[in-house]
């Protein structure tokens, strides 16, 4: 059996992520982890702040503290609050970490043994008013291919396509907007990706068969242009060093790599984080070196399949080592806010420290999911993400949930009753949930996961209909045997979907396990259910003792959606 590793692009360490950002790699990749995990998969889970670059420097500057102490305090809050939405990463690490520098400065010292690294003497713009070098993402200027007037000198975020900044039409600076910019001339290394383009063509020919469209095509119009070499040193403080037994000058001259040469290598340094933490974990090298049973699925936003797609696996193929390449590349579209963009820079949107503010994680969990930007764009409204909370949490599953245990308890107690045997109606019902269950796991093993997400609110539904179609309440006047049928039922139904549910609202999965006390079971981990038993809905038997839980869901007030809606200031966000 494979084993899986799941990574998910990684965070940038300079701000608080906004909900596009969770949904766009972390949350998805931790709903696919969960999901092997309880099928009795070995899952390695993996993610890390990324932390070097300008951005940290200048937001380290702006907060008055060194780069360094800034981003040990930024990583701390970071992984709070994905701990909050319950993201279960095996481990979530850093890309400053003593692990990634040595990865990073391996990788460099194959390419250049294999002839795929160089030193170029190259023209890079200097901002005579700022008084330095400007890294690549700190020019900005209009993109040469689609004429957004906006686009940063690395990748033009409107057309995904990646620049340099001398590509960029009246360039100027992002730091303080000046135009008075200069090109000098200063030392290199590059990466001869154009050297690689035949290999990852194959390779990419070979394993994209089943990727999604929207990965696909973005790596394929990225290969269809070319590859051209890449700088992949930049003139900062804070970085991988270049390694001075190979480059003496460079590293004299304080290069370090660029940001997204080390950062994919994370993905490799926060496995061995995790493996140096605790001696009994397996060694970091069995999951990534000649690592032929594990099966690897990355998850990330359109924004990063390029280097996803093409670079990091240029870089794995030109050290000539047997390094584990990506099997599957899952990939998201934005999610908007009222249609327009979601911006760290300019705070606009649901940020996720507020998000967990105002509401516990499942919330969240369930309606980024439901509405994951997997086929298009999609825009969080705070109407629609009430509407589908009130609807689907709160009437379908919580209120489902909370009459069929509240019942019981008033009418037969704290245990469950037997009752008649079960007859047509059960058979049906556990007929109909199966198709459903089939279908769901279909879809998480696909990772289409709004497809997955409205088959799991089918179900949820089902439990609703079968309710009201037995009337237990009526049932109960006439043949209480058959009313305990019912309810015994229900409760079994309640059993599944706090299996089923785990991987998208695993809080709320918790609580609906913890409720069975049932003597000889511990029925708290998760018993991911086979079809057969579906059909059969008797897991739990008369006489399991269970409590009532408080109301699962809270439904939103509309008032809360008009003072969310001006507290987070959307009217004025429609672009
Ligand atoms: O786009 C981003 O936010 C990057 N920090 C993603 C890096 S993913 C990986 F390769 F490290
Ligand atoms: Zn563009």
């Amino acid at each position: 059996m494979a084993r899986h590793l799941v990574t998910s692009a990684l965070p940038y360490i300079n701000g608080i992520k906004h909900l596009g950002n969770l949904v766009g790699s972390m949350l998805p990749a931790d709903v696919y982890a969960r999901y092997m995990r309880a099928r009795g998969h070995e899952v390695l889970f993996i993610c890390a702040t990324d932390e070097h670059g300008t951005p940290a420097e200048l937001a380290a500057a702006e907060a008055g503290t060194t780069v360094a102490e800034f981003c040990a305090r930024a990583h701390d809050t970071q992984k709070q609050i994905y701990d909050g939405f319950g993201l279960s990463f095996d481990y979530f690490g850093r890309t400053s970490s003593p692990q990634n520098a040595e990865i990073t400065q391996h990788f460099a010292r194959k390419l250049h043994e294999h002839g795929f690294l160089e030193e170029r003497s190259a023209r890079q713009v200097y901002s005579v008013a700022d008084g330095r070098f400007l890294p690549d993402r700190y020019v900005v200027g209009t993109c040469p291919h689609c004429a957004y007037e906006r686009a940063r000198g690395d990748q033009c975020e409107n057309c995904t396509r990646l620049l340099d900044p001398t590509d960029l039409v009246d360039p100027r600076s992002a730091i303080s907007g000046t135009t008075d910019l200069e090109v000098r001339e200063t030392a290199h290394l590059y990466f001869r990706q154009s050297a690689l383009q035949n290999e990852i063509q194959a390779w990419i020919d070979a394993v994209a068969g089943e990727w999604p469209h929207l990965t696909v095509s973005i790596a394929r119009k990225w290969l269809a242009e070319g590859l051209h070499d890449r700088a992949v040193t930049r003139d900062l403080d804070w970085g991988v060093p270049v390694p001075a037994d190979v480059w003496p000058e460079l590293a004299a001259q304080g290069k370090v790599f660029y940001v997204w040469f080390d950062a994919p290598l994370g993905y490799l340094a926060a496995t061995k984080e995790w493996s140096d933490a605790d001696p009994r974990r397996a060694d970091w090298k069995s999951w990534w070196f000649d690592a032929e049973d594990v099966r690897y699925t990355e998850f990330m936003g359109k924004d990063n399949v390029p280097f996803h797609s093409v670079m990091f696996p240029a870089m794995q193929l030109g050290v000539r080592e047997p390094w584990k390449m990506v099997d599957y590349i899952k990939s998201f579209n934005w999610l908007n806010y009222y249609g327009g963009k979601f911006s760290t820079s300019q705070h606009r949107g649901v940020f996720t420290d507020d998000a967990l503010e105002l509401l516990p994680a499942d919330y969240w969990r369930y309606f980024m999911i439901a509405n994951a930007p997997e086929s298009d764009d999609v825009s969080f409204t705070w109407e629609l993400f009430a509407g589908q909370v009130n609807k689907d949490l709160a009437d379908v599953l919580g209120n489902f949930v909370n009459r069929v245990l509240t019942f019981i308890a008033k009418r037969f107690g704290d245990a469950l009753p037997a009752g008649a045997a079960p007859g047509d109606a059960e058979r049906e019902l556990g007929g109909r949930l199966v198709e459903l269950f089939e279908r769901y796991e279909n879809h998480l093993d696909r990772i289409e996961l709004r497809k997955a997400t409205a088959v799991l609110r089918a179900m949820w539904s089902l439990g609703n209909e079968y309710i009201d179609d037995k009337a237990p309440w009526t049932q109960l006047k006439t043949d209480p045997e058959a009313a305990a049928l019912t309810l015994r039922t229900a409760a079994n139904i309640i059993y599944l979907f706090a299996q089923i549910s785990e991987p998208l609202i695993p809080t709320t999965a918790r609580t609906l396990r913890q409720l069975w006390l049932a003597p000889e079971q511990d029925v708290s981990g998760i018993c991911w259910p086979q079809a057969s038993d579906v059909a059969a809905l008797t897991w739990l038997d008369a006489g399991t003792r269970f409590t009532v839980p408080p109301v699962l869901f809270a439904k939103i007030p509309e008032d809360d959606v008009d003072r969310w809606r001006e507290r987070f200031g959307a009217e004025d966000e429609i672009r």
